[in-house]
């Protein structure tokens, strides 16, 4: 069983004239515990894809499935429910709440679902995103590179069949934006959740084992990539968008 699996979908945004097909037939899947990266230009229709598999945007049609379960056909109740157990989100913005330290933040899905924390657990993930001795710390109190660190520990807390990144890095430094792909790798090693990465940057989708190319509503190509080299993805990009 997938740990993703997008069968079908269809998404538009605006009215008459002005109504754009954004994702046409998509049809995509995502083996349990791959790390893979979606890449498009701008406007492609990543993010849609993405707030769809987080059960934040309806499609008009379609299925996605997560760990089995079709997230569309959920209510809003029974989506963030489900999302706050299997599906762990993290945006470019980090979306953390300011007037909670670093481990309420990264405890807060789970305090939302009324389970009671791991203290165990929270302090394997400080140390694997290299946040030891920062739980106490506020979000205004942290480095861009360590905020969104702190947003993949809450993403992964729960250990969800997948973690959707949406530009994790695209408001990162080049050097935070390495070590945060660096931690999403390291992360891939050590723990079952499946990621789904979108970026622009082929040196941050140089992280992940496949690389898939959205255009036209659809996946247009995919490859393995092994090599980890992010001038064959440059390369590979060029092919599909020249
Ligand atoms: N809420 C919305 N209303 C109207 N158009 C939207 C909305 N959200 C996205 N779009 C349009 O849909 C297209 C795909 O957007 P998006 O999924 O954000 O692309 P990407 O993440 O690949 O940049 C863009 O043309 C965008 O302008
Ligand atoms: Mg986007």
């Amino acid at each position: 069983m997938d740990a993703l699996k997008a069968t079908g979908l269809c998404r538009s945004y605006g009215k008459g004239d002005l109504r754009t097909k954004v994702l046409d037939g998509f049809n995509f899947s995502l083996p349990p515990g791959a790390f893979e990266v979606l890449m498009g230009p701008s406007g492609s229709g990543k993010s849609t894809f993405l707030h769809i598999a987080a059960g934040l945007l309806a499609a008009d049609a379609g299925a996605v499935e997560v760990g089995g379960a079709d997230v569309t056909a959920l209510g809003d109740g029974a989506a963030a429910r489900f999302r706050r157990r299997h599906v762990g989100v993290v945006f470019q913005a980090f979306n953390l709440v300011d007037t909670l330290d670093v481990a309420a933040n990264i405890e807060l899905p789970v305090r939302l679902d009324r389970r009671i924390p791991d203290a165990a657990r929270l302090d394997e993930l400080l140390g694997k995103l290299g946040l030891a001795g920062k739980e106490r710390r506020m979000p205004q109190e942290l480095s861009g590179g360590e905020r969104q660190r702190v947003a993949i520990a809450r993403a992964l807390y729960a250990r969800p069949d997948v973690i959707l990144a949406d530009e994790p890095t695209g408001n990162l430094d080049v050097a935070s934006a390495k070590s945060v792909r660096d931690m999403l790798r390291s992360i891939h090693e050590g723990e079952k959740s499946a990621i789904l990465l979108v970026t622009h940057d082929p040196v941050v989708a140089a992280a992940a084992n496949r690389v898939h190319f959205l255009k036209d509503g659809r996946i247009a190509a995919s490859h393995d990539i092994p090599s980890h080299d992010p001038a064959e993805i440059s390369r590979l990009y060029l092919e599909v968008y020249k």
